[in-house]
């Protein structure tokens, strides 16, 4: 079939090469014309989607990205993937949806299956993208919509695209059962719900749940350190349980494009219908608040005052063995740790290059505190205890550090 993928970055590069392998012909269309020229050069950015799948791909004439929104026209089927960040006053922002949409309405000159894998509030393609689509098209075409949002985890090798299991739903059962014959090409396990809301609020209220579990934890370390036990002693304690416990670790914060972001989705249709989203708000502050904690636990340590101290931060990426600094706490930790006036260099050898820096190297003994936000697994435990007199671990991975 002919597809066509409206955003080529971590969900739709990777949707794309999948439909491509399974032989469909597909369109990546991103606005940024220097990534759709780097893509068509074979280079891929994405973990998880090889250059080499990529190159495989071009090769077998079944990818082609571009930065002209024109080259959709006679696609099959459409899938949007693109953004759905917050605004600066921390609200949902569905302009890069609007943005898809109206390039959809311009170009599409026959009906399609338009399927919406940017994760939103429920109510987004049948109040939002259908609407949108219609009102802006020059011609009333019979357009099909679903959603099926995406639950790809960069950097995981052991659930990916084909096993994960898909979240589906049409508006009709038409649009269903298209959806449903186009993932099965490269999908293993599809799950159909009742309507596009519930797939929609299934995906929002996964990452909820990570968000809030994950603040429970942070509190928790907050906790223990009071009481002046382990907190990692405590949930291996806790762990042994074998069932109704559910581990999650204590951390700088939570980082990416799904954490951080999608609860507030959630929370802005619930502030709208009147229930207020207690949990999801007081989760997000917890886990915002963590970066300046670990702060006034490294400035407790060293007699209060940071004032001209050499501190190296270890790992800016937002998780382990990923290149991704999305809403990363380490960008928090750095600004509390300078407003404290440290001088701060970072070392993290996936990313390399961020924020016009560079990553500077692990030497022994220099800095005079190190404070490790993510442990890539390419980094030293010994190296990074060696690196400075004073080393503080949030991520649990650095025995014999001083840590969370
Ligand atoms: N990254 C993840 O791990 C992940 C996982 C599941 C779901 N999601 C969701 O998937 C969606 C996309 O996320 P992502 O991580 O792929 O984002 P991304 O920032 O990596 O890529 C989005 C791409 O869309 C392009 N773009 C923006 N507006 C456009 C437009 N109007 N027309 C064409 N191209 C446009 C951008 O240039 C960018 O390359 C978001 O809703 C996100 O929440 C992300």
């Amino acid at each position: 079939m002919r597809i066509s993928v409206i955003g080529q970055g971590y969900v739709g590069l990777t949707i794309a090469i999948s439909a491509a392998k399974s032989g469909h012909e597909v369109t990546g269309f991103d606005n940024n014309a220097v990534l759709a020229t780097c893509l068509n050069s074979g280079d891929s950015h994405i973990e998880g989607v090889a250059s080499i799948d990529l190159q495989g791909a071009i090769k077998a004439g079944k990818y082609r990205a571009t930065a002209n929104a024109s080259d959709i026209a006679g696609s099959e089927i459409v899938i949007i993937a693109v953004p759905t960040p917050l605004d600066a006053h921390r609200a949902p922002d569905t302009a890069f949806l609007e943005s898809a949409c109206k390039s959809i309405a311009a170009h599409l000159d026959a009906p399609a299956l338009i399927i919406n894998e940017s994760t939103s509030f429920p109510g987004t393609v049948r109040d939002l993208i259908a609407p949108m689509i219609e009102k802006n098209a020059a011609k009333k075409l019979d357009h099909l919509y679903a959603v099926s949002p995406e639950r790809v985890d960069p950097g995981n090798e052991k659930w990916g695209q084909k096993n994960t299991p898909r979240l589906y739903a049409g508006l009709t059962p038409e649009a269903s059962e298209k959806t449903r014959a186009f993932y099965s090409s490269f999908c293993d396990n599809l799950v159909e719900v009742s309507s596009p809301e519930v797939a929609e609020a299934a995906k929002l209220f996964e990452n909820t749940f990570r968000q809030v579990n994950i603040a429970l934890v942070n509190e928790f370390a907050q906790i223990a350190d009071a009481i002046g036990i382990s907190v990692h002693e405590t949930l291996d304690a806790a762990n042994t349980k074998p069932y109704g416990f559910m581990r999650f670790n204590p951390s700088a914060g939570v980082g990416g494009h799904c954490i951080p972001i999608d609860p507030t989705y959630l929370a802005e249709v619930s502030e709208r219908l009147g229930v207020p989203a207690t949990f999801i708000k007081r989760a997000n502050e917890v886990n915002l608040a963590m970066p300046h904690y670990i702060v006034e636990r490294v400035a407790r340590d060293n007699g209060a005052s940071l004032k001209g101290k050499s501190v190296l931060v270890v790992g800016v990426a937002y998780k382990p063995n990923v290149a991704d600094t999305r809403e990363t706490p380490a960008e928090i930790v750095i600004e509390a740790l300078k407003v404290q006036g440290a001088l701060v260099r970072w070392h993290d050898p996936v990313v390399k290059a961020w924020k016009d820096e560079s990553s500077q190297p692990l030497a022994a003994k220099g800095a005079d505190i190190t404070v490790v936000v993510t442990m890539h697994d390419a980094v030293n435990v010994s190296d990074v205890l060696a690196s400075a007199p004073y080393v503080f671990d949030a991520t649990g991975k650095v025995p014999g550090a001083h840590g969370l």
